[in-house]
């Protein structure tokens, strides 16, 4: 008797707040389009507009709701929109909590279109249906000089979304990053002996913004540098250097011979950090060396890596490393704190995120001018550590 009670009292509770609820959500719908709100230096506005909303939309946008009462209603179709078809990606859903999504490879039917902004040269961008919603996304920095093409009053207010490195993106998309880890059992003594040379540097692209180049020659008047691949006297693997996988042959000579490595990247960009950096990690026992825009103490803990902004000169930088590499009590307190961490790759991730993001439309907002955005100041800079000696 009791328990029927207070059946029929919850059923009442549950009834009364899906009327209030279903109440809220109508009201939420029928609000005419409003706060639609600018930035007028080159970010993004939100949008409250229900224009190319359908009903299911509107009433799971109203009730503001949590994850998981955002409906699956209809696969979702994403399509990477790359002039080369055969080079599109192709995002996986599986294993996602949001997994009513495919690829799609007609651009009329896409939910999301996602266009790559070093790929945007001479691209014809198909008709826009009504709600689709457009995404760029980009890993590269933006010194790149192929994103100069989306410098183009048409594509003012047209990008929706950005996947980039930078952290104030709608969603991000990093290299890597460090999780703690219990430090393995090794022999640092054998390590730090079987060690022949200083420094080595794998690279491919000669001349960069950020003027490595020029940083390492002086550098390399202290410390002895073995340049790996074209722009280099040494070479290992197929193309001169690999550090594709953890097995490869460069990066287990790297582990065995050197003490350190050359993580420096090609541009100083806010929030920039490659695979130049996470690839040392874990167990190639290098100590990276690192010269970027990103901070690394928020990747990392200080004593894992050295980072050349500490150094007044590329030379000061150069004498650190020829001490640091003779002290072997020094030097191996290092390599242990590094044998710390060890690194993920979150990007993984990206087919689930955007998946979610489909579903749930969110957040509904449009970048005004977006090469503005990418390239307004303090994003990147040129370097400033190769005026002084
Ligand atoms: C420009 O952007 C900054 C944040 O990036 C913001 O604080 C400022 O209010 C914006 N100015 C205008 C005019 O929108
Ligand atoms: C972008 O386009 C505008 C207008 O055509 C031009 O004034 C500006 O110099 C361009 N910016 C860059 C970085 O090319
Ligand atoms: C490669 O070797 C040549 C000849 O010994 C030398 O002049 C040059 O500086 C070396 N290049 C690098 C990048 O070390
Ligand atoms: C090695 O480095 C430690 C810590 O900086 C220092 O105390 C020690 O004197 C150095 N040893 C040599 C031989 O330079
Ligand atoms: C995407 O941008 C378009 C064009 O500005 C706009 O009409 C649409 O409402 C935006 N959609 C979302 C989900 O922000």
């Amino acid at each position: 008797m009791i328990f029927r009670r207070s059946l029929v009292r919850s059923l009442k509770i549950v009834i009364v707040v899906f009327v209030i609820h279903s109440f809220l959500a109508f009201v939420q719908f029928l609000r005419p389009s409003d706060q639609v709100r600018h930035a007028q230096n080159g970010t993004y506005r939100t949008l409250d507009t229900k224009d190319d909303l359908i009903l299911s939309d509107a009433i799971t946008k109203a009730s503001d709701s949590p994850r998981s009462k955002i409906s699956q209603s209809r696969v979702m179709k994403i399509m990477d929109f790359n002039p080369k078809p055969n080079c599109a990606h192709r995002l996986k859903f599986k294993k996602c909590e949001f997994d009513a999504c495919a690829m799609t490879t007609n651009p009329q039917e896409a939910d999301i279109l996602m266009f790559n902004a070093v790929n945007m040269k001479d691209l014809i961008v198909p008709k826009r249906p009504i709600g689709q919603i457009w995404l760029l996304y980009t890993r590269e920095p933006i010194t790149d000089r192929r994103m100069q093409y989306l410098n183009q009053s048409s594509y003012h207010g047209q990008f929706n979304w950005t996947r980039t490195y930078f952290s104030d993106s709608t969603f991000l998309s990093i290299y890597g990053l460090l999780i703690p880890r219990k430090r393995p059992q090794k022999d640092y003594e054998q390590i730090y002996h079987r060690k022949k040379y200083d420094v080595a540097w794998f690279v491919s692209k000669c001349s960069t913004s950020s003027r490595r180049e020029d940083y390492v020659h002086r550098m390399s008047k202290f410390v002895q540098v073995h340049v790996y691949g074209g722009c280099g006297n040494f070479s290992c693997g197929s193309g001169g250097f690999d550090m594709g996988g953890s097995r490869d042959e460069c990066l287990h000579k790297l582990s065995e011979e050197y003490k350190f490595y050359l993580s420096f990247e090609n541009s100083f960009c806010r929030d920039y950090v490659t695979e130049k950096f996470f690839n040392v990690f874990p167990d190639i026992d290098v100590i990276p060396v690192v010269r970027g825009g990103a901070v690394y103490e928020r990747l990392s803990t200080l004593d894992t890596y050295i980072n050349a902004k500490d150094f007044a000169s590329p030379e000061k930088l150069g004498r650190y490393l020829q001490e640091l590499s003779r002290n072997k009590t020094q030097y191996l307190k290092m390599l242990q704190k590094k044998d710390e961490y060890d690194k993920i790759f979150p990007q993984h991730n990206a087919g689930c995120e955007l998946c979610q993001a489909a579903h749930s439309r969110s957040p509904r907002h449009v970048f005004d001018d977006v090469y503005s955005w990418l390239t307004r100041p303090g994003n990147c800079w040129p370097p400033d550590d190769l005026s002084t000696n």
